[in-house]
């Protein structure tokens, strides 16, 4: 069994939460695209973790986790995280933690030109900073460095002095520091040596437990909206986080995937710049923010927040095939009293239920629902009150997809299975 799990809005809407959720009856867990851009924690046996590049099964010793060739990787901030989970007593060995070849190299001058792009451009797209654009751009250009290149110090330099060349000529145009290529180099060497235990051909892992029917869960990173194709472009990230775009980076075909499901929050929130119609700029948005902690795990930035977009969620329900939602933060959205959902946008005079292309210039159409307290305890979905069931009910007649999970905690025994 196959399942994706992939977010549907604009990233942070507690995909880590959900794959560590599912991945109970697991044996392994990938991730396929992004890289330290991602903020994913967990909550779990009262501890909270928090990773950017792991999968969050890292925590469970029983599954078996992957990094697959969509990822880039920065190596530094990988061996960090690897010692983090160490230092909590969590093994990490070759047998049960696996780093594909093929995944791509954030080196520093990555990161370097990712802020220097930001510094350019008239519009900002307030990206994390992480180098994941530049990363991509070389990898598109076919100059990128791969996990494969670091365990082999006989081409390594001769790669990086290649991948450098654009990188250099926009840092002497700027008047920033050039790449030091020998820096570069050492530092791939000095990561080669903690991470060469790890680093194989997943393609054959992820194979071979399907021929065994193994559970395989792929845990998306960042969102349907900031898809490079499919989001809100220029505001996007640089890889193809869609559903397709994720169980392509992980190395699995559309036909072996049984199972997609879309996490999506209770209201939207999002980071960095780029149109967002149901944003509320006022003491409604600082309640939600106040409420659901809407602070980045990743840059600490204070998200945007608005009321839940339903155009957005069915449009996901197509382009990510998506068999079943996971609805978190329903402890945080019934707290507001009177809670509002678009369900239409106005555009140039007429009342529509797609996504337009100058989707800044669309206005919402809401409709308002009750909101609810949850008593302490609650278990199962009958036990939700009735405000927050029609809620969960209206979500599922709008979308005709089905919700299976609906999270009303940070803690992840605070998920209900409907
Ligand atoms: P998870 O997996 C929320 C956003 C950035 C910025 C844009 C481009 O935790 O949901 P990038 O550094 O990728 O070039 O930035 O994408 N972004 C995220 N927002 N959650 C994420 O990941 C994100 N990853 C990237 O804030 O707007
Ligand atoms: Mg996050």
């Amino acid at each position: 069994m196959i399942k994706l799990i992939v977010g549907i809005q604009w990233g942070d809407e507690g995909k880590g939460r959900a794959s560590h959720f599912e991945s109970k009856n697991a044996k392994i867990v990938v991730r396929a695209t992004g890289g330290n851009n991602a903020g994913h924690t967990v909550v779990a046996n009262g501890k909270k973790y928090k990773m950017h590049l792991l999968p969050s099964a890292i925590i469970r010793e029983n599954v078996n986790c992957v990094i697959a060739p969509g990822v880039v990787i920065d190596p530094e901030v990988l061996i960090s995280e690897i010692d983090e989970m160490i230092k909590a007593d969590i093994s990490i060995t070759k047998e049960r933690f696996h780093i594909s070849q093929r995944a791509h190299v954030i080196l520093p001058h990555h990161k370097q030109l990712d802020g220097l792009y930001e510094k350019l451009k008239a519009k900002k797209i307030g990206t994390t900073k992480r180098g994941i654009g530049p990363c991509y751009s070389e990898k598109c250009n076919r100059t990128g460095i791969r996990m494969f290149d670091l365990c082999d110090p006989s081409t390594l330099k001769k790669k990086i002095q290649e991948s450098v060349l654009l990188a250099n000529t926009m840092f002497r145009q700027y008047g920033e520091p050039e790449v030091d290529v020998e820096e570069e180099y050492q530092l791939c060497i000095n990561c080669a040596e903690k991470l060469k235990p790890y680093i194989c051909d997943t393609q054959f892992i992820l194979m071979d437990a399907d021929e065994k029917n193994e559970n395989i869960i792929v845990e998306g990173a960042q969102a349907l909206y900031l898809d490079l194709d499919h989001g809100d472009y220029p505001y996007v990230t640089s890889s193809n986080c869609n559903a397709s775009g994720t169980a392509s980076g992980a190395g699995i075909g559309p036909t072996k995937v049984d199972e997609v499901i879309g996490v999506m929050k209770a209201y939207c929130s999002r980071v960095g710049e780029g149109p967002f119609t149901t944003e509320q700029e006022n003491e409604i948005g600082d309640s939600i923010r106040e409420l659901g902690h809407e602070f980045g795990t990743t840059t600490g930035r204070p998200r945007r927040c608005g009321w839940l977009d339903l155009v957005m969620v069915k449009n996901a329900c197509f382009i990510c095939g998506l068999t079943s939602l996971c609805v978190n933060h329903m402890d945080t959205i019934g707290k507001l009293g009177k809670i509002k959902v678009c369900v239409a946008y106005e555009y140039k005079g007429e009342q529509i239920g797609y996504i337009p292309i100058d989707r800044e210039n669309c206005t919402p159409i809401y409709k308002e629902f009750d909101g609810w307290e949850l008593e302490d305890g609650i278990t199962t979905y009958e036990d939700l009150p009735e405000n927050a069931r029609k809620y969960i009910e209206f979500i599922e007649e709008y979308t005709k997809v089905k919700v299976k999970y609906i999270g009303i905690g940070a803690d992840e025994k605070q998920t209900i299975v409907k």
